[in-house]
């Protein structure tokens, strides 16, 4: 029995593009990470058991940069929905500018790189924040600390409460992202044919059936896109 949709419910799904005016790189455009590094040596299980000491510093420099980063206007635009509407923020990034912007209900699906978590004990999380980790970072069982991010090939966080928000939701707004990664990429079909679906990006390899597409630069669009959403308009 599908969940009733909630009228004041607004759904955001972020991806990199949305924090690239921030200052902090994407993967795939051209000048992405995967453009400079092998996802394969620094993004796997397998890479971290090769070489944690290369992984280690590939996300030391991650996140260095995105202590040097703030908030951009979309990001505050849509902390601003806050004022009229339930707005979860779905996001793909692991940088916190959502929650620096404002954004109270924020759900990381692929981890969170102001976090480090055993890497034996996946149960056990700890705030970082910007600091780096290091060979010998430990948790407090002893092991070594890892980023607390989702590697390629393992199983991505809060899938199943950002799904249920994604399908109770009158507004959807999808921002920034190739959406090339799976099971992510697929909460968009779960939105209701009846809900306002709208995606913002530079471009779409396709179109998602019944979204409308706003091309554009997010600091530009996810405003527009707000403020029509706060004075009870549609999008058009
Ligand atoms: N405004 C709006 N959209 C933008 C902007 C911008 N200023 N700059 C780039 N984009 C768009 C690009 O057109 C592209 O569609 O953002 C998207 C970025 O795509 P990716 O680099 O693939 O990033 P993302 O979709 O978030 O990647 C998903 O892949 O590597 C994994 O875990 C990583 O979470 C990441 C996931």
């Amino acid at each position: 029995m599908k969940k009733e949709i909630d009228d004041n419910k607004v759904v955001i799904l972020s991806g990199a593009g949305i924090s690239a005016e921030s200052g902090i790189r994407t993967f795939r455009d051209s000048g992405g990470l995967w453009n400079q590094y092998s996802l394969e040596e620094v993004a796997t299980p397998e890479a971290w058991r090769k070489n944690p000491k290369l992984v280690l510093e590939f996300y030391n420099e991650r996140r260095k940069d995105v202590s040097k980063a703030k908030p951009n206007c979309a990001h505050k635009a849509i902390a601003g929905l806050q004022k009229k509407y339930e707005t979860v923020v779905i996001t793909q990034n692991i940088d916190d500018l959502h929650e620096r912007a404002g954004s109270k209900n924020v759900i990381h699906v692929h981890g969170e790189i102001t976090k480090a978590r055993s890497s034996t004990d996946p149960r056990i999380v700890t705030n970082i924040g910007y600091e780096s980790i290091d060979i010998g970072s430990l948790c407090a069982s002893g092991s070594q600390l890892r980023p607390h991010i989702v590697w390629f090939g393992e199983e991505v966080l809060n899938y199943e409460i950002a799904r249920e928000h994604i399908q109770t939701a009158k507004r959807v707004l999808i921002v920034g992202t190739s959406l090339s990664v799976f099971p992510v990429a697929g909460l968009l079909k779960k939105a209701r044919y009846h809900s306002e679906k709208l995606i913002v990006s530079l471009d779409v390899d396709k179109k998602p059936y019944g979204y409308q597409f706003v091309r554009g630069k997010a600091t530009e669009m996810v405003p527009y896109v707000c403020n029509s959403w706060l004075e009870g308009l549609r999008v058009i």
